[in-house]
């Protein structure tokens, strides 16, 4: 067995007990396709899970390697795997049953079942972009809340990682409209995605009611700790699905979790590559060594998505 690079953690702490360093290779067991990285996208749950803030959800085993997306190439494949060959160029939301072996790494081993193909229209910084956050924007909207023709639908935090895939998905999926919340530095790019952008804090209920005076149909929660506001402007059997709200008691069945599905990444992916869906990557990281600089970057949560060049081609 040979080492790979790979920034870990041997304990939970803030960012700064990551390291760069060599760890064995991972192995490629059966259901699994081992992956060499090109690029891993940063999502808050990784500094989150760092911290030690999902330890009562999710058995983390140290070393620890952060990160769940990956976009990259097959390198080699577990025993019966007819879904994906050596070579082939991939993306997925590689999360597994625990943490451990994560995507900021030169391999990832990586379920099949979380595997799509990356479109050649995608660069690999726009495909490893794309599943966790287009993922969770999808299971919300598609899946759970079943956006459809003519529906009204608000969506908190709309300028987030997730949000900018929400806002267009809504659109795709036939919204009327689509009412997004942001800071006003990021309106003019979700009037380009196709929403409708208000600020959010006090007084937004009366914001959303000026542009929907009849009330939103749907409501997709990308933030948490908007639940009020959010039944106060939905009509009277108007849906509301939430990825962040953990304060609400007796909701449970509205919380959304996504998951790793390559079927539903893959719709994704060919929707980027027909130019219909955006993956907005605003910040790239270029090699490993700064894993730490492109966590704490989507810490600061600026919006769109940071992502990390691990290797070249
Ligand atoms: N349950 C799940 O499966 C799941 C999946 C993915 C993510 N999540 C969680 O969902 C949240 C969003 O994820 P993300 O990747 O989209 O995060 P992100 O990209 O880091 O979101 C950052 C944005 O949050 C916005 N924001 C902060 N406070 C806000 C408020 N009160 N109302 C509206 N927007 C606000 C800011 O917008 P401005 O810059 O415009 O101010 C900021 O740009 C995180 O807590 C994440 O852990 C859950």
């Amino acid at each position: 067995m040979t080492d790979m690079r790979a920034a870990f953690y041997d304990s939970y702490g803030d960012v700064d007990v990551l390291q760069v360093g060599e760890l064995p290779d991972p192995r490629v067991g059966p259901g699994e396709a081992l992956v060499e990285v090109r690029a891993a996208a940063v999502n808050p749950v990784d500094w989150k899970v760092m911290a030690g803030g999902l330890d009562p959800l999710m058995e983390v085993r140290f070393p620890a390697i952060p990160g769940w997306d990956v976009a990259g190439v097959v390198r080699a494949v577990g025993p019966d795997i007819p879904e994906v060959e050596v070579g082939d160029h991939v993306l997925a939301y590689g999360r597994k049953d625990w943490v451990q072996a994560g995507t900021f790494a030169e391999l990832v081993s990586v379920p099949v079942r979380a595997i799509a193909h990356k479109p050649a229209e995608l660069s690999w910084e726009e495909a490893t972009a794309l599943p966790l956050a287009g993922q969770t924007a999808a299971r919300t909207l598609r899946d759970r809340l079943a956006v459809t023709d003519g529906d009204v639908v608000l969506v908190h935090n709309a300028s987030g990682g997730v949000g900018r895939m929400g806002v267009q998905l809504a659109r795709i999926l036939g919204a009327r409209t689509v009412i997004g919340t942001a800071s006003e530095r990021h309106h003019d790019r979700l009037r380009e995605l196709g929403a409708t952008p208000v600020v959010y804090g006090e007084g937004l209920a009366d914001r959303v009611r000026e542009i929907a005076p009849g009330g939103v149909d749907v409501v997709a929660d990308f933030v948490g700790g908007v639940y009020d506001v959010s039944q106060a402007v939905l009509t009277e059997g108007g849906r509301y699905a939430s990825i962040a709200e953990h304060d609400v008691p007796g909701i449970e069945d509205r919380i959304v979790w996504v998951r790793p599905d390559g079927a539903q990444l893959q719709w994704l992916a060919d929707l980027v590559a027909d130019d219909r869906l955006e993956v907005d990557v605003v910040r790239v990281f270029e090699e490993l060594e700064d894993a730490g600089a492109a966590l704490r970057a989507n810490r600061e949560g600026h919006g769109g998505k940071v992502v990390l060049r691990v290797s070249e081609d």
